[in-house]
């Protein structure tokens, strides 16, 4: 099979409707990262999805539809979901509801639970008017790797295994959406993503993020989202975060990128563009700005699959803060380092 990347147009836009309805996989823009779209409703298509990925059948994806009105035969919608809907959709956040059983199984991995969301890109709500079912997607890449934020990502990945991916540009957010567990007492971050628990919280009142955000799981442990399982968003490079003060930091991670070079080996470093000037004459990377956390997202996973294509196989990168936006970020960044990190006001402590 020969995959086409298409400018969306109304005729392309058709043909990839088209595709859906037939059983086939479709490469999808979104606001956060591209999906690898099949019909919600086909449960063959829906398998199709795992293997072209080769994603765990344990792990359940989520639905996409245009409107707040086209969920009601697959999930219960509670007053909760309305207030966020009215609020933040479309958009990059996930609604975790309970499903009906119009929804086949293998698309919730057998959870009484669907996750649903409403997308804002243009091709997204194009696409899911045109082929009239709800679309189960996946971000679009090959399993474990860091999700695509652009056509050619996807194309990188997912060559032969489709035929259509429709190029709707950069993906803005960068990061996967926030997924929100609504069936649970107190509603529940699992995924922080785009819409922070600050802006949840304005709309619901209390709300909870999981605490298996910013660790790696315990040995045993059930992860509430099974993806969280997974190794995610990983580089084939070694990645270390380093925290403290910033000139702390640079020195740690020059020293550190001195002495692995002195041994051979070639290391990239992730900087934030206000302490670029810090690192010169080294392999360093924007990774956007400290004081704007959008462009980091937005940058993020493209920065990761860089130093994949490069080869690098070590990789250091500065940090921020954990908070809104960093949330999000942080949680990519860590799980990619598998939460390996340095803190250099320690290290550079006097002794
Ligand atoms: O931004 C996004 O959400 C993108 C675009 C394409 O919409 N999609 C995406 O899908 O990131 P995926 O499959 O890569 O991540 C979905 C996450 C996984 O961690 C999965 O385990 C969790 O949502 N999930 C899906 N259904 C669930 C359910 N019923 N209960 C708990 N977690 C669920
Ligand atoms: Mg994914």
């Amino acid at each position: 099979m020969i995959t086409q990347v298409l400018p969306p147009t109304d005729e392309n836009i058709e043909r990839a409707a088209q595709q859906l309805t037939l059983g086939k996989l479709v490469g999808m823009p979104t606001e956060t990262v591209y999906g690898l779209g099949a019909n919600a409703l086909d449960e063959a298509a829906v398998r199709s999805i795992f293997a072209a990925k080769g994603r765990p059948a344990d792990n359940p994806l989520i639905i996409h539809v245009a409107l707040p009105t086209a969920l009601e035969p697959y999930c219960e919608v509670n007053a909760r979901a309305y207030k966020l809907m009215e609020a933040f959709c479309p958009g990059p956040l996930t609604m975790l509801l309970p499903k009906k059983p119009s929804i086949p199984s293998v698309v919730t991995a057998g959870l009484p639970s669907v996750a649903v969301r409403l997308p804002s890109h243009p091709v997204a709500q194009k696409l899911l008017k045109a082929c009239g079912v709800p679309v189960a997607a996946p971000s679009a890449n090959t399993s474990g790797k860091p999700s695509p934020t652009t056509a050619a990502h996807v194309l990188n990945d997912m060559q032969g295994k489709l035929e259509i991916i429709l190029d709707g540009g950069e993906c803005q957010v960068g990061l996967e959406s926030t997924v929100i567990d609504l069936t649970s007492t107190i509603p529940t971050v699992l995924r922080p993503g785009g819409i922070t628990p600050e802006m949840l919280q304005s709309v619901l009142g209390e709300v909870q993020v999981s605490d298996s955000v910013m660790r790696p799981l315990r040995p045993g442990e059930k992860a509430l989202s099974p993806g969280m399982r997974y190794r995610h968003y990983a580089p084939s490079g070694k990645l270390t975060m380093v925290k403290g003060e910033p000139s702390r930091v640079a020195a740690v991670i020059k020293r550190l990128a001195n002495e692995k070079n002195s041994e051979g080996q070639s290391v990239r470093i992730f900087a934030f563009e206000e302490h670029l000037s810090a690192y010169q004459g080294m392999d360093v990377v924007s990774i956007g700005s400290l004081s704007n956390p959008e462009t980091v997202a937005h940058k993020l996973f493209s920065v990761l699959r860089q130093a994949d294509g490069d080869q690098v196989p070590i990789l250091y990168s500065e940090i921020l803060p954990a908070q809104g936006l960093g949330l999000a970020i942080m949680n990519r960044l860590g799980r990619a380092a598998a939460f390996t990190e340095i803190d250099a006001d320690e290290t550079e402590k006097e002794p």
